[in-house]
């Protein structure tokens, strides 16, 4: 099928791409197989050729193209939880919180009561990839990516691994590291053979929780499976004061060096958070082509700390963007994109009494709204490593209609003042689920409304 309209991309960091009467090719396996304009010769004739077939699907002046958003990091059980106990510190928020819920997914029933409800709402708020957190429950997080395939979400889901007794409530624990293992293995197994997932829609991830909630056996046990299935790796990586200096004490080392040793900075690892990252962890990503989740909301609630966005931009390492549902409240990647750069701004100007410009906060910190959104899309696309996130030739068409004219929108464009960037940032930053018209993943469309 053939797309004509409108569309945006940002091929380059920090900045963009806008075409005006475009025509996007898909071809049956969802690959984008050419993009036209009305210079090139074929540009009428394929119209012409799609038209006739009820092939061309034709956007309105106020709809735009974009590519559809990556989320790099959701906790699926924690979508019932979603605006509760923010104020909290992550420790007490986990414990009294988060571990009840998810200790409730060894249930079935529960289970198939959640996950399709959150699919579906990422879905419609223009999330076309996702990597998920489950729980420890094998057949539930099987379940998960089960419903990910039948929605048609590009879903990336890591059963969580958790057996270390002094951080992990007595009902909400591996019973061993041994089964921990097991149970892990078999899931990978099981993800990698549903029916229907031949061209692997959805993919297993390894997924320790973080340094505290596992012993050093069950970090070395889960980096054996990684050297053994060459899969995606997932875990929170310095997430706040408590969590980088519980890791310090342990093991006199940084969170990144720690899942070095155990074998699990991989190209293939999404390190959440990542908040207190010295100058030799900076070169350790770089090195293993690992990248990071920044989940900005999240971090102003529980990191302690700013996360050092501009310099991980200036640095080139694998980054893109994570709503952690439920540790921040929102399921859209839009709104995560606003976050980043809010985050960003309050780190560069943040203190609360008079200093001089030049003593306040950190100078040089802030992050640009185009910048964000090219986490949120291309940064997010290499971390899960698909070629997703551009209008390109041999790039899946995962992607998304947004109407800026509904009756209900936040979006309003001047047309006789908006330049096109000034168009762009607005959809950035004011995009709602009901602009969101229609979405597809791999050419197949999974929202239409
Ligand atoms: N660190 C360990 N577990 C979690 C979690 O579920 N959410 C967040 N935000 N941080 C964590
Ligand atoms: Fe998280």
């Amino acid at each position: 099928f053939g797309v004509l309209g409108q569309y945006f991309h940002c091929p380059v960091k920090g900045d963009f791409e806008y075409a005006a009467h475009a025509l996007i090719l898909v071809d049956q396996q969802g690959t984008i197989v050419s993009v036209l304009t009305d210079s090139d010769t074929q540009y009428h004739a394929q119209i012409e050729a799609l038209s006739a077939h009820q092939q061309l699907i034709e956007l309105s002046p106020t709809q735009y193209l974009m590519p559809g958003m990556v989320d790099l990091h959701v906790h699926a059980p924690q979508f019932p939880q979603a605006g509760k106990g923010l104020d909290l510190p992550l420790y007490d928020w986990l414990q009294d919180y988060t571990f009840p819920l998810e200790a409730k997914f060894e249930d079935m029933v529960f289970a198939k009561q959640i996950y399709p409800q959150l699919v579906q709402s990422l879905l419609a708020n223009g999330t076309t990839s996702a990597v998920y957190f489950a729980t420890i429950h094998k057949d539930t997080s099987v379940e998960l990516a089960r419903e990910c395939l039948r929605q048609g979400q590009r879903g990336y889901i890591g059963k969580v691994n958790m057996d270390e007794p002094t951080q992990c409530p007595p009902f909400y624990i591996e019973p061993s590291t041994e089964t921990a293992l097991k149970e892990t293995e078999c899931f990978i197994q099981q993800v990698l053979a549903i029916e229907g997932n031949e061209e692997q829609l959805v993919s297993p991830v390894i997924t320790p929780r973080f340094v505290p909630s596992c012993t050093a056996e069950l970090l070395q046990g889960l980096g054996e499976l990684v050297q053994q299935y060459q899969c995606h790796v997932q875990t929170h990586c310095s997430e706040s004061d408590w969590a980088r200096d519980h890791s310090q004490a342990q093991y006199g080392k940084t969170d990144v060096e720690i899942y070095n040793d155990f074998g699990l900075m991989t190209s293939k690892t999404i390190l959440a958070h990542s908040i207190f990252l010295t100058p030799s962890d900076h070169q350790l990503i770089k090195s293993t082509g690992a990248s990071i989740a920044h989940c900005p909301l999240s971090n102003m609630y529980f990191a302690n700390a700013a996360m050092q966005t501009r310099e991980i931009l200036d640095n080139d390492l694998k980054c893109g963007l994570g709503s952690d549902l439920a540790g921040a409240p929102i399921p859209s990647i839009f709104h995560t994109c606003l976050d980043a750069v809010n985050h960003s701004r309050v780190r560069e100007d943040g203190t609360s009494t008079y200093l001089p410009a030049n003593e306040r906060g950190e100078q040089g910190s802030r992050i640009s709204f185009l910048e964000a959104y090219w986490l949120a899309t291309v940064g997010g696309g290499q971390a899960i490593d698909a070629k997703v996130g551009l209008f390109q030739p041999g790039f899946e068409f995962d992607a998304l209609v947004i109407d800026t004219a509904i009756a209900d929108s936040n979006i309003f464009i001047l047309e006789e003042m908006d330049s096109a960037k000034d168009k762009l940032e607005k959809i950035i930053c004011l995009n709602s689920r009901q602009n969101i018209r229609k979405v597809w993943v791999k050419g197949q469309l999974v929202v239409d409304k």
